[in-house]
């Protein structure tokens, strides 16, 4: 503080201290801090090392000093997820107790599952499969609100495609299946493939070149039918999707087909075995079976 001086303050009150320091003669007075004011900030300094008393406050070289009432929040919340985990012990064993053709038909499994399924799908599933599980057009990620099904929509089906995953290296069960790449391992000649891209186009009831597409019928004949069945409308056991409908995994223009003729797809999801657990997979099957096209 610089040197004190009294001044007469301008509207002649009483004379205050200031603290010597005048900008444009304006000076800067040296009024006491109000007193309540110094009691608050005595009364928040006490409080706050009566807290750190009190509470875990004061890091240490692992941890932190854990306080004379030793609250211990951790410790809380895992006794809360105990406390849940026991309260649900009875319906998680049912669940996974149940037939799971059983499941869907079943008020109490049901009330139970689709929650916990839902939260599941949207911690492992969503972003994959979109949050609302309509997949990602284009990208190979099937829609699962429709009952349009590469491997089975029916509880069984679900499951198993959970459990073991599709095309994995992880999992020796997962589902696999692999269509040729006609195009880049010289399978078809690029003639046969502008042929039966054009089949492909009449199947699904789009434009098409029609005599190409009737020379691309004995092409499809000859090639596709045994994934994708003489009337082009799939077959499970491999996975392969239906190509009459308007619902494509990877898409249905004259180029997108003609580029999965080429260079085939290989569709891959991890197997939720060992990530999940029983009763988190039929939970979230029970979910997706639920959304619309379960079977
Ligand atoms: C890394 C991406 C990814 C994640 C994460 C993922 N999936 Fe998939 N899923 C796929 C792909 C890709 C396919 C299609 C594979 C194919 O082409 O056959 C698929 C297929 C499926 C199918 C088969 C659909 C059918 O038509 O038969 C189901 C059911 C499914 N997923 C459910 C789930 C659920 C439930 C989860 C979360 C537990 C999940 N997926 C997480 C990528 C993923
Ligand atoms: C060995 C079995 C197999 C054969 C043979 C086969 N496919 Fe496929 N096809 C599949 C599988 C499996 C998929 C899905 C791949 C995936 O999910 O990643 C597929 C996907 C497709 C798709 C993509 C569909 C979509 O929804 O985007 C088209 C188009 C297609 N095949 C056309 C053909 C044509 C044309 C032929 C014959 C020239 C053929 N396939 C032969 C198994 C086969």
């Amino acid at each position: 503080m610089c040197a004190k001086q009294i001044t007469k303050n301008a509207h002649s009150k009483p004379q205050v201290e200031t603290t010597g320091h005048i900008w444009d003669g304006v000076e800067e007075l040296n009024n006491p801090l109000p007193r309540w004011w110094v009691w608050v900030l005595y009364l928040t300094i006490i409080w706050g090392i009566g807290y750190t008393i009190a509470y875990p406050a004061w890091p240490m070289i692992s941890g932190a000093t854990q306080g004379i009432l030793g609250p211990q929040e951790r410790a809380a919340v895992a006794a809360e997820i105990d406390r849940f985990d026991a309260a649900n012990g009875d319906i998680k064993a049912a669940l996974i107790a149940a037939p799971l053709a059983d499941i869907p038909a079943d008020q109490a499994l049901k009330a139970y599952a689709i929650p916990a399924g839902a939260s599941v799908f949207k911690n492992n599933c969503a972003a994959c499969h979109g949050s609302g599980a309509a997949g990602v057009q284009g990208k190979g990620y099937p829609n699962l609100l429709d009952n349009d099904w590469l491997w089975g929509g029916d509880m069984e089906a679900i499951h198993t495609t959970l459990t073991h995953g599709i095309r994995n290296t992880t999992d020796p069960d997962a589902r696999y299946s692999q269509m040729p790449k006609f195009g880049a391992d010289g399978l078809l000649e690029p003639a046969q493939i502008a042929a039966v891209v054009e089949h492909v186009l009449k199947i699904s009831g789009q434009d098409h070149d029609a005599a190409l597409a009737s020379a691309g019928a004995t092409v499809f004949a000859e090639n596709c039918v045994a994934c994708h069945t003489e009337a082009g409308t799939g077959d499970r056991n491999f996975g392969a999707p239906n190509l009459t409908d308007a619902i494509w995994l990877y898409g249905g223009d004259r180029a997108t087909i003609t580029d999965t003729v080429v260079n085939a797809r290989f569709g891959v999801m991890p197997a939720w075995a060992g990530r999940l657990s029983e009763d988190e997979i039929r939970a979230v099957a029970t979910y997706v079976h639920s959304l619309g096209g379960g079977e």
